[in-house]
């Protein structure tokens, strides 16, 4: 009898639908647009940010308030915008009752500015870190690192985007008015208890919290009024484990034209563009006048086995955000053809190979330890990292201060989706990635940055090393490693 009952709840389970809104968004809200932060220049040219980490109230639904926490506001933050070759600043206050930080993923900096588990803002404190930006055009973005503790202070509403321009991008004709016809898309999934949010993990959950329904900019079932033929959504995938596959419900194609760190050479028409926790996606979507379209999440091709599909969310679909075009819409110029050349190394100059075995319980099988170097880098070389994934669980690999190019996905050259600069790629089971990456930045043997699972729940958990970029014969430092533990 017990055999019957628990084959019977585990065909219950098996069976059980997977999460879905698909056909069940009334898309009834409009979609927020976060402001661009507000900045000073100073005497000697640096702009100016300010930042506040600070707790709230957000009104999701009307009438039912959720605490919630944000950057200059009650809920996410201020878009960040800068250009190439500026000196930045950022002024962070931690108005939380916790020790928090705020790391820039995707800029490329000091390590002591990179906002890592190692430069902690106590509570009540401040911090002020600057850094000249010196990398392509990109959407970046920042969010709390607080060693064993990233996934909460994401979860509740600390993230923001911070977008880089050049000349180039300044130039070319792409669609570039900031929410009007270039769109922030900021995906998050949520589950409401109540008014509160529900941040737990189901038994078999191994990839972290799965929540039931997707956030754009904080609002739920949000539609956009589009009034240009073309219209660019900047895709960040926010989300603490939730991998995407985006598409248009309509099936309709749409041009990639950036990946994590900047412009692809050249748009790539496609059909989908999937996004793990941590990644962007520039895509450009031709509208015709009067309809509507909705940026769907459609089940994901490559998540592993079934197990994998079944209980860490690989079969989940979502509605995400319904674009309704006006019926008069404004032309917009052509796509650019070409889009310029990539900063990325092609990894014929690599001097040195490693290898990271991606494991739930640590990576090369060693867990976190703030206070141990894992790898050494020569400051001005070229790397080639071989990543590789079979403990039955889906994972990413996110490296601070470097964009990488993909080399291989299984031996083959990488789809069109990965042939852009990134610095973040998803590692599903039973999959090797060849990554070349160099490495140009201060040398600074004290100091280190991450390289980890952007699962949260897994980076939590100890799946992240650390890495010091040194000039040639240098040794590493000993890295402080009580600062910020948990
Ligand atoms: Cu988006 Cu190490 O982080
Ligand atoms: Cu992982």
């Amino acid at each position: 009898a017990l055999a019957l009952a628990v084959g019977g709840l585990f065909l219950w389970l098996w069976n059980s639908a997977g999460v879905s809104t698909v056909g069940k968004e009334s898309f009834g809200n409009e979609l927020a647009i976060p402001p661009l932060a507000q900045s000073q220049v100073a005497k000697d040219g640096t702009r100016v940010f300010d930042l506040r980490m600070q707790a709230g109230e957000t009104e999701f639904r009307d009438g039912q308030s959720t605490s919630t926490w944000g950057f200059n506001g009650a809920y996410l933050g201020p878009t960040l915008r800068a250009e190439r070759g500026e000196k930045v600043r950022v002024r962070i206050r931690n108005g939380l009752d916790e020790a928090s930080t705020v790391h820039w993923h995707g800029m490329h900096l000091p390590a002591e500015m990179d906002g890592g588990p190692h430069q902690m803002v106590e509570a009540g404190g401040s911090w002020s870190p600057h850094w000249t930006v010196d990398q392509p055009a990109a959407t970046l973005w920042y969010h709390p690192h607080p060693h064993g503790a990233t996934e909460k202070h994401v979860q509740r509403g600390l993230a923001g985007m911070f977008i880089l321009d050049d000349e180039r991008s300044e130039r070319l004709a792409l669609p570039k008015r900031y929410g009007v016809d270039d769109l922030p898309v900021i995906v998050q999934d949520v589950t409401f208890d109540g008014a509160t949010f529900d941040h737990g993990r189901g038994l078999m959950q191994n990839a972290g919290f799965l929540g039931e329904r997707t956030l754009v900019n904080g609002t739920l079932s949000p539609y956009q009024e589009v009034r240009d033929e073309l219209v660019r959504l900047r895709l960040l995938n926010a989300s603490t484990a939730r991998t995407y596959d985006f598409g248009l419900s309509d099936g309709r194609a749409f041009s990639l034209v950036g990946t994590d760190g900047g412009l692809l050479e050249r748009p790539a028409r496609m059909e989908r563009v999937q996004l793990s926790p941590g990644e962007r996606a520039e895509i450009v979507v031709r509208m015709k006048p009067g309809e509507r379209t909705v940026l769907r999440s459609f089940p994901q091709g490559n998540y592993g086995d079934a197990w994998q599909r079944r209980f860490n969310g690989g079969g989940d679909s979502f509605d995400v955000l319904q674009l309704r075009a006006a019926e008069r819409l404004r032309p917009s110029p052509a796509l650019p053809a070409r889009l310029g050349e990539l900063e990325v190394p092609a990894g014929d100059d690599a001097v040195r190979a490693r290898h990271f075995d991606l494991e739930r319980t640590g990576i090369n099988g060693r867990p976190m330890d703030m206070g141990r170097v894992d790898e050494t880098v020569t400051r001005g070389t070229t790397e080639v990292w071989t990543l590789r994934s079979d403990d039955g669980m889906p994972h990413n690999f996110h490296v601070h201060d470097v964009q990488f190019r993909v080399l291989e996905v299984n031996g083959e050259a990488p789809p069109p989706r990965l042939r852009g600069p990134k610095d973040t790629v998803f590692v599903p089971h039973g999959t090797t990635v060849k990554l070349a990456m160099r490495f140009d930045g201060p040398a600074d043997p004290d100091s280190p940055y991450m390289y980890h699972c952007h699962l949260l729940y897994h980076e939590d958990e100890g799946m992240m090393g650390q890495f010091v970029v040194v000039e040639k014969g240098q040794r590493a430092g000993a890295p402080a490693g009580e600062a910020g533990a948990p």
